[in-house]
């Protein structure tokens, strides 16, 4: 049975985006997969939240893969820092990941640009901490969203630069997943680019938010004074309100919207009203879900203590070969 390994930092709530992009399909996969689910503690600290924040974040992503319906019986749910053999293999694919290439990923220029002030080195070689969460479990498919893309080529190139340079056949090849045809980027309601927290959290549809304030981000979010001629193209920020819509309704209300789109008959409040329902019943079960595990701290501990007991086992065999391939040896 092929491996399937991914991650969601511990940054916060998590979004449409993260759903849509990664959790919905850790949710249909476990059923036909080996799965490996974690939440990446390790790569949040590139933003150095403060300790009890940390601790609050790793809890609220447990709680919401939980409530999104992944089962710790069929899948591994597993905080990154509890597997500790992670951060030793992190170390030694560091010394084949070169300062060009992981100066040219995109996320990092990205970062750099957004971020000056802040370009640490856990950011530059964040890319070689992914590549061993999924590398550590021999992992071959991995769901991600479309931003991703770039960091599961490089995960292929450690390696297979790795197998190489130790000439042998030891790891296996990583691809990114998706159900779709196409790796998912679900966009934000701000008007630009993919649903993400640093674009205000306004931009984001929370799988917690109430009803209430689902609707009031939707109503909210940026439109203009509509088409003015039929067929005419839709500017990027009314094209990511049907993208949105294409995520969450079906498709004959997207064709509706189009349509009346097309004929310069929308009517953007309607249209909104719409969207913000759909949503509403996309994220109903989830959000009760979370409200009920968010009070069972037992439940908790005890999804992080099996999955930790089971993703320490398979981390370890890894490693103690890695440790044989690379000639580190214990001479006692
Ligand atoms: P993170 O926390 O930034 O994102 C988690 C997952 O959510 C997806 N995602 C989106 N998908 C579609 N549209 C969006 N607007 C959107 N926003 C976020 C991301 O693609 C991702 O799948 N680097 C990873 C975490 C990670 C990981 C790994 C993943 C660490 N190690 C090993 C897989 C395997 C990340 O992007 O986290």
């Amino acid at each position: 049975m092929e491996t399937v390994v991914s991650g969601i930092r511990s940054t916060g709530k998590l979004h449409l985006g993260n759903y849509y992009g990664a959790l919905s399909n850790f949710v249909k996969m476990q059923n036909e997969y080996n799965c490996f689910f974690f939440i990446a503690d390790l790569h949040s600290l590139t933003t150095h939240p403060t300790p009890h924040g940390l601790q609050g974040t790793v809890r609220q992503v447990i709680v919401e893969y939980l409530a999104a319906g992944i089962d710790p019986e069929k899948s591994t749910i597993y905080v990154q820092s509890d597997v500790p053999e992670v951060a030793e293999l992190y170390l030694y694919m560091n010394m084949n990941a070169y300062l060009g290439e992981l100066e040219r990923a995109t996320a990092f220029k990205d970062k750099v640009r957004s971020n000056p002030d802040n370009v640490n080195a856990g950011l530059l070689t964040y890319p070689v901490l992914m590549a061993c969460d999924i590398l550590i479990h021999h992992g071959t498919k991995v769901p991600v969203g479309k931003d991703q893309e770039q960091h599961l080529e490089m995960t292929r190139t450690f390696g297979n630069r790795f197998n190489r340079l130790y000439d042998v056949d030891y790891f296996k090849e990583a691809f990114a997943f998706s159900y779709s045809d196409k790796l998912v980027k679900v966009p934000g309601l701000a008007g630009q680019g993919k649903m993400g927290k640093s674009n205000g959290e306004a931009d984001c549809i929370y799988l917690s938010d109430s009803e209430t304030v689902i609707r009031k981000k939707v109503m909210r979010a940026v439109s203009d004074s509509g088409p003015t001629e039929m067929n005419q193209p839709k500017p990027e920020a009314i094209q990511n309100l049907f993208d949105l819509m294409k995520v969450v309704s079906t498709a004959d209300t997207l064709q509706h919207f189009d349509e009346l789109y097309n004929k310069c008959e929308i009517r953007y409040g309607d249209f909104k009203k719409q969207l913000a329902e759909d949503m509403v019943l996309a994220t109903n079960d989830v959000r009760s879900r979370i409200e009920d595990i968010s009070n069972d701290d037992a439940y908790i501990a005890k999804v992080a203590k099996m999955g930790a007991e089971k993703a320490s086992e398979s981390a370890h065999k890894t490693l103690k070969e890695v440790r044989e391939i690379i000639g580190i040896k214990r001479f006692y």
